[in-house]
């Protein structure tokens, strides 16, 4: 029988299937916790097409292994704590770098209000598509296929200042360097003062590369499979001490186009 493994005084019993013996996290240590908080359950049913859409993500990295990154989408208990490092008390603007099949995404639009507004950025056509299909009906949601590299003409092309939170699954880690920094500065410049950029990663290299932004907290979420990284970066305050949050749209009429915006 294989011997439960001892994480911070919780008990984890098996990587299948299995929960665990109790929630249990660890108080900060450097900025890192690491978290023991719900079943593993990548492979759980995610609403009507999830067979469906986790088949189509299996086929996704079959064709593009280093882009796609992974085999099985996010888990649930990622998704529900990765929203939780949102505020969604007040209309946001959020942009998703790397949605995939959309397991966030659907998460995001669930939370936020029906002013608020997520844009998707997903190089990947056949998720594109698929994006496409599932937000037809939902006019806060654009989809982009393309690259997150153009976040900042996409706000500005719909007369968006600036972003609240910007999520991002992509695998920065394979990423040149020149590229990833590039992409980290585009970020940090797009979010409001007090915002924030949040990723989940398999490794936390990216926070040695990260260093525009002011605070960084990371915890190792165990409950995903992969376990994950999910490290919140926060970009400075205004110098009146309080976090602006994200502008509405100068030109509301520039948001009126629903489903995929091609950019590329
Ligand atoms: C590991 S998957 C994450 C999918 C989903 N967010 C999840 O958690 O299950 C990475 C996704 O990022 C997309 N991607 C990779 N590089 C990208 C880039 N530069 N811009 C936009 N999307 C990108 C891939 O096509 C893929 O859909």
């Amino acid at each position: 029988m294989r011997s439960p493994l001892r994480i911070c005084g919780g008990v984890y019993r098996n990587f299948r299937g299995r929960r665990q013996a109790k929630e249990n996290r660890a108080p900060p240590r450097g900025g890192l916790t690491i978290v023991n908080t719900s079943p593993l359950d990548n492979s759980e049913a995610r609403g009507d097409c999830s067979r469906l859409v986790s088949v189509l993500f299996f086929k996704r990295f079959l064709q593009r292994p280093f882009q796609i990154a992974s085999i099985i989408p996010s888990s649930k208990a990622l998704v529900e704590r990765v929203a939780s490092k949102m505020d969604f008390s007040q209309p946001r603007v959020i942009a998703e770098y790397g949605p995939g099949e959309g397991v966030h995404s659907r998460e995001i639009a669930r939370r936020m209000s029906p002013d608020s507004h997520l844009l998707l950025f997903e190089l990947d056509a056949a998720f594109s598509r698929a994006l496409e299909r599932q937000f037809a009906g939902d006019a806060r949601v654009h989809v982009i296929h393309g690259d997150a590299a153009s976040l900042p003409y996409e706000l500005k092309r719909r007369g968006i200042a600036c972003c609240d939170y910007i999520l991002s699954g992509i695998p920065f880690s394979i990423l040149k360097i020149d590229k990833k920094r590039a992409l980290l500065r585009k970020t940090h410049d797009a979010l409001a003062p007090g915002g924030s950029f949040i990723i989940y990663q398999v490794t936390n290299e990216l926070k040695q590369h990260a260093t525009l932004f002011e605070h960084a907290e990371s915890e190792y979420f165990l409950q995903n499979i992969p376990p994950m990284f999910i490290t919140v970066f926060q970009r400075a305050p205004s110098l009146h001490g309080r976090g602006r949050r994200a502008a509405q749209p100068r030109k509301p009429s520039g948001l009126v186009r629903v489903g995929a915006d091609r950019s590329a």
